[in-house]
């Protein structure tokens, strides 16, 4: 990435204008209003001090630990296979990923639409350094094609309007009417939510957030106001997982606020069988 590529992708947080680059490390918009692009190869736009809660680096790296041992590589595949069936009418394309972790699915998004574009987007600094630098980058230093920004889901994205092709949204917050105006007409909006059976063995310890309900259901009512349903493959599976796997998989997750991982996973027989079930749901965008 560049501070051009990067630019190419924002609008102002505060006056909503056009970013552009101003010197290597360095964007502003045309009313003065400029921030520092980190060396890694991202900028933060988070406003003011308010305690936000994301992903710790401890997190992180449990989700590194579980997802590179390639326990959900399955989901990766097919979301990206998904995508990438797409790419003949979007080739090459704008891709954005929110609440992108580690990077692990936009690194398989990649891998499949190589001369496409890549701006990874979480709360967590430490998330968005990770995507930058497993897509290959760092300012000046590579030629990766993955631009990292910190933001806010909730808040108005400091993303232009009309600028992606597919917004990638796995298991992270969503904002319908956000997403809808940084896609282009004819974009995808693609959504990786639990089934009510993912973990289940972990949940009946205590060691995972129950799914809520009719999940589906309740996705695509709360998006209809913006995007249709055009697909949805499910996947399931059930995983044999060694107790530092299931160790990795608590840690990664919310119940590691308030889980010694490590000891409840040792004292639970659940890493004979823990089941894996996901929805890949593809939206597209209404309106003009
Ligand atoms: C369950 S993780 C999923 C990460 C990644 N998509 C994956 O599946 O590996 C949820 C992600 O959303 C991020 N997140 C939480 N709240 C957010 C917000 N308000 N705005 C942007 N990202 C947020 C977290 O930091 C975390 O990286
Ligand atoms: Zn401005």
């Amino acid at each position: 990435m560049s501070t051009q590529t990067l630019s190419a992708w924002l609008r102002c947080p505060n006056c909503f204008q056009r970013m552009s680059a101003r010197g290597p490390l360095t964007v502003a918009c045309a009313n003065g209003h400029s921030f520092d692009v980190n060396k890694r190869g991202f900028v933060n736009m988070v406003a003011g001090s308010r305690r936000l809660t994301f992903d710790s680096a401890a997190m992180l790296d449990a989700r590194d630990s579980f997802l590179e041992a390639g326990w959900y590589s399955e989901l990766r595949a097919t979301l990206a296979a998904t995508a990438a069936a797409l790419s003949p009418a979007l080739s090459p394309a704008s891709v954005i990923d929110i609440g992108c972790g580690t990077g692990y699915y936009l690194r398989g998004v990649q891998e499949l639409l190589p001369d496409s574009a890549f701006l990874a987007v979480d709360l967590s600094p430490s998330a968005v350094a990770r995507a930058v630098r497993s897509g290959g980058v760092g300012v000046g230093v590579s030629v990766g094609n993955v631009d990292g920004l910190v933001a806010n889901v909730w808040s108005p994205l400091p993303i232009k309007d009309q600028c992606a092709d597919l917004v990638l949204n796995v298991f992270a917050p969503r904002n319908a009417s956000e997403f809808h105006r940084i896609l282009r007409p004819r974009g995808t909006l693609m959504v990786v939510i639990p089934q009510e059976e993912h973990l289940q063995e972990l949940r009946a310890f205590g060691l995972a957030l129950d799914v809520q309900p009719d999940k589906h259901r309740h996705l695509v009512e709360a998006l209809s106001a913006h995007f249709a349903l055009q697909s949805t493959t499910r996947l399931s599976t059930v995983m044999s997982l060694s107790p530092p796997a299931v160790a990795a998989l608590i840690a990664m997750g919310p119940s590691s606020h308030h889980a010694q991982a490590d000891t409840r996973a040792d004292a639970s027989p659940t890493h004979k069988g823990v089941t894996a079930a996901f929805e890949i749901l593809s939206f597209s965008r209404l309106g003009t």
